[in-house]
């Protein structure tokens, strides 16, 4: 059994073993343990103890050089980690490759961010004053991670965190902490105690995590249910607390797009990752007119992709991470199915592949938008597809959700960008590139997703909280002071003098 990673050593729990599962063949590869709430209580106490030292003794250009260091190690480890991300999490090889290359990338950015500043001078009431805004850390950091991109999402906590002068406790999900136990390697370039890494489930060692009064702060990716439960313990104990809470993106396509791109363009953007992904497109509205050869075309591009085991070179689409999520989805197509939609590709596992969590790439059509489909995250590889008639129908389909993360647009009409990009409430919004992330662009939801932001300065400012320090140079009296019957009256901005002298 794998142990914990606290104050850079290996830590033996006394919580249960959980195994960890190969989702390509349903095998088990290791177990991990559930920590207790003792083991976390060490991980928050290691964490608090090194807080002080790497907030106030670690100067910015050491901090930038040791997170310029993670970066580099996560380069030279690529193919190692990814490896290990595709035994446990599924996701073809190549995909986790490319996902810890975005990781080297963040932490290289939020090395550099922080170098630049941590506050402003605002101009003072009196001119015998100095007036500061200033930046500063929250003390230690509890990230909660989900299994999808279980390396990545974890980067665009750590790293602006670590930046912003925190240190961190990390609770990866139940399904892949062999990768994030890896990490250890990497992150003990570091003084002891800023990374810790404690396994475990969610209710446990996660609810722990949350409940700590050590803990400053929650960061969590996930879905909306456990968003809300964690919302709620921090508002009870009055903490901040971090969401991004999934999607249910659009995908619009106007009458000018081309075809032969568009059809590609949402083949990936619905089925990377098996669907899995925070921001896939979930719900797909073309314009009437073309949409009988659009879906031609798709069905006919799909059959030519390759499902199985993401260790192959030529696999698509790899398995779903796990049965229970592999039953939602199904449930989904069945309702779906039911009310008179029509599969025209997939709806069903993969015949050839005996053993693990396959889906079939899934094309639904004469979907209607009160179907789970297209209201509830799906998050597997299904693609409804709906018509309309005019761009203001297809404006307010795309926000008939009640999250607002991404949103996606097909044209070339600048006409019809402007107003897509001014009336889709989203976080993000992709015109004629799906799903691409920006390390410098804030990423996150309006509504239900949770409002909250990662990467690009609002990703620094997120694990930062503000001081304001006003400083007056002089001890004297004030003349708004008590008391009042000498003929001073706190008539507050009026009777500030403006000091000359001195
Ligand atoms: P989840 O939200 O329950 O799990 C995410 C993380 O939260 C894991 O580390 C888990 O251990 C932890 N967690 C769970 N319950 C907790 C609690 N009470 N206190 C503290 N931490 C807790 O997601 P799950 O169950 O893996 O997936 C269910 C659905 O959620 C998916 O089908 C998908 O729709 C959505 N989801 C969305 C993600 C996104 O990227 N927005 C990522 C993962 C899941
Ligand atoms: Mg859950």
């Amino acid at each position: 059994m794998k142990t914990l990673w606290i104050n850079h050593r290996s830590f033996q729990s006394g919580g249960k073993p959980i195994p960890v599962i190969n989702p390509a063949n349903e095998e088990i590869i290791d177990e991990v343990p559930d920590a207790t709430r003792d083991d976390v209580f060490r991980a928050v106490a290691a964490a608090k103890t090194a807080f002080p030292t790497w907030w106030k003794e670690v100067a910015a250009h050491q901090k930038a050089e040791l997170l310029h260091e993670i970066a580099h190690r996560f380069k030279v480890k690529t193919r190692e980690i990814a490896k290990v991300m595709t035994l446990e999490g599924g996701k073809p090889f190549n995909e986790n490759v490319d996902e810890i290359g975005w990781v080297v990338n963040c932490f290289d950015y939020y090395a550099e961010l922080q170098r630049n500043a941590r506050g402003r001078v605002i101009p003072s009431v009196e001119s015998s004053q100095l007036a500061m805004v200033l930046k500063e850390p929250y003390g230690v950091v509890g990230c909660i991670i989900p299994w999808n991109y279980p390396i990545l999402l974890l980067a665009w906590k750590v790293a602006p965190a670590l930046a912003a002068g925190n240190t961190v406790v990390i609770k990866p999900a139940e399904q892949t902490p062999l990768s994030t136990l890896m990490l250890s390697s990497i992150f003990d370039c570091l003084p002891s105690g800023v990374v810790n890494i404690v396994t475990g489930r969610g209710e446990t060692a996660g609810d722990a995590l949350v409940r700590h009064p050590d803990v400053a702060m929650v960061a969590f990716t996930g879905s909306l249910e456990t968003g809300k439960t964690i919302a709620k313990i921090c508002a009870e104990m009055v903490k901040k607390c971090h969401l991004e809470l999934g999607g249910k993106d659009p995908f619009v396509i106007a009458e000018d797009s081309d075809i032969e791109v568009v059809v590609r363009a949402v083949a990936w953007a619905a089925f990377l990752n098996a669907g899995q992904v925070c921001t896939s497109s979930e719900r797909i509205y073309v314009h009437q007119s073309i949409a009988q050869e659009f879906v031609v075309k798709l069905a006919d591009f799909t059959k030519g992709l390759v499902v199985g085991p993401g260790m192959n070179p030529d696999t698509d689409i790899g398995p779903m991470i796990g049965a229970e999520n592999r039953r939602k989805v199904e449930a989904h197509v069945a309702d779906a199915i039911k009310r008179g939609a029509k599969a025209i590709f997939g709806g069903k596992r993969p015949g050839h592949l005996k053993k693990g969590y396959f889906y079939e790439p899934t094309i639904l059509t004469g979907v209607e938008r009160s179907m789970r489909v297209m209201r509830d995250e799906t998050f597997g590889p299904v693609c409804p597809i709906m018509t309309y008639k005019d761009f203001d129908e297809a404006i307010a389909l795309a926000n008939d959700t009640i999250y607002g993360l991404g949103a996606v647009l097909y044209t070339n009409d600048s006409k019809k960008i402007k107003k897509f990009f001014e009336n889709v409430q989203a976080g993000t919004i992709w015109i004629n590139d799906p799903l691409t992330d920006n390390d410098a662009g804030p990423f996150g939801g309006y509504k239900a997703t949770g409002g909250h932001r990662e990467l690009g300065e609002e990703g620094l400012e997120a694990f930062r909280q503000t001081k304001h320090v006003h400083w007056d140079f002089e001890q004297e009296n004030k003349p708004w002071w008590y008391p009042y019957g000498n003929g001073n009256k706190p008539s507050g901005a009026i009777a500030r003098k403006s000091k000359t002298k001195g």
